[in-house]
């Protein structure tokens, strides 16, 4: 649910029922930035807060089980409930760590992130990092709510706000035209602008719509991944090179290039890719160095879970706001997305 009240929100879902035990998973910046936010909306005790370092590497199996080990020594029962205060690796730990205990103990997502109130908080995904692999192990299951407030934009930091709106952009280019006709033309909101409520609420409508329908991901919920077979590649190569880039930068840079593919395999026309093109090169700079040699993403997108065979998988958009899932190209065809100039 949308909200511009979290405090009171968080205050009323806990009223009703106090004998509930409560546990928050943060991290060391949701600790400092947004749970003064919150503070006060009950009684929680300090050990009932589990705080970690921030961090895709600390989304790992340790800090789950440090969890399991602390919630389950404060007795946590089927009763209680975790509350996620953060971005995305709060949310996927958290919800993973409580999925799992005591065969699932009830949840609640509060995201700070931009990223995390599009994305990563809604659709049920939880999970950890195992073995170098990302999100390799977790389940699928619901929170018990997800509150949403963009008063946590306040104090994120300029990247982390550009990397959730490429998921906004891609919510739009996927399925709403309107939404991309009204965005595209416009720089970045900033953050205390009025505008993010409207922005929000869409792109969250979206991603529920397609996983409502599909949410096992045998169909409608590949739409997704646009930008993010040739997006994931690069953010792979970019951290194998020490040079990692933001989440949402690496999809930005990919829908460019997939939208390339859109016009030769999908009948997506030139002009609407030439505009996504601009559009992302002025919100998040130069296309990046490495598409200049795209054999070094190939082996990547051929690596990912997604694929069969020696085909690579991918949606595409047949227009904007529009897209086909179950489209596989083989290497050959994909290097033709990189080389080719659109007048
Ligand atoms: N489960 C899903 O469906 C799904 C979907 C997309 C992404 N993800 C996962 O989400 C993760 C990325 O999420 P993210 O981009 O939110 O990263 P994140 O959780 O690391 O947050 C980014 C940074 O912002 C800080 N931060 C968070 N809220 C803040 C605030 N309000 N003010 C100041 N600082 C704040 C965090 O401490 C962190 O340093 C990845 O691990 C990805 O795999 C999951
Ligand atoms: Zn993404």
């Amino acid at each position: 649910m949308f909200t511009r009240d979290v405090k009171s929100i968080l205050g009323e879902l806990t009223a009703s029922r106090t004998e509930r035990k409560i546990f928050m998973v943060l991290d060391d910046h949701t600790l400092q930035y947004c749970w003064p936010v919150i503070r006060g909306f009950r009684e929680v005790p300090e050990d009932h807060l589990y705080v970690f370092q921030p961090g895709e590497s600390r989304k790992n199996l340790n800090n789950v089980a440090e969890i399991w080990e602390r919630f389950g020594a404060l007795g946590i029962d089927r009763r209680s409930l975790v509350i996620n205060l953060g971005g995305g690796i709060v949310s996927d730990l958290g919800g993973f760590a409580a999925s799992t205990l005591k065969r699932g103990i009830p949840f609640v997502h509060v995201p700070t992130t931009l990223l995390a109130m599009v994305d990563a908080a809604i659709g049920g995904k939880t999970g950890i990092n195992f073995r170098g692999l990302k999100n390799e192990v977790g389940v699928i299951r619901l929170p018990e709510r997800v509150v949403i407030d963009p008063v946590f934009l306040k104090t994120l930091p300029a990247n982390e706000l550009l990397s959730g709106y490429a998921e906004i952009l891609k919510a739009a280019l996927i399925a709403n035209a309107g939404l991309w006709k009204r965005i595209a033309p416009n720089s970045l909101p900033a953050p205390e602008d009025p505008e993010w409520e409207p922005l929000i609420r869409e792109s969250v409508r979206i991603k529920h719509l397609i996983v409502k329908t599909d949410p096992d991901e045998t169909g409608l919920r590949k739409a997704l991944n646009f930008g993010h077979t040739v997006g994931h590649a690069l953010e792979s190569e970019l951290i194998k090179s020490g040079q990692p880039i933001p989440h949402g930068f690496a999809i930005a840079f990919g829908m460019v290039i997939e939208a390339r593919l859109s016009v030769m395999t999908s009948g997506l026309p030139a002009r609407q890719a030439e505009d996504i093109e601009m559009v992302v090169r002025r919100i998040f700079g130069p296309m990046p160095e490495l598409f200049n040699h795209p054999e070094r993403l190939i082996p990547w997108m051929r690596f990912d879970k997604k694929n069969q065979g020696d085909r690579i998988h991918f949606a595409f958009l047949p227009r904007i706001g529009a897209v086909e899932v179950h489209h596989s190209l083989k290497e050959a065809e994909i290097l033709k997305g990189f080389q080719q100039k659109i007048s």
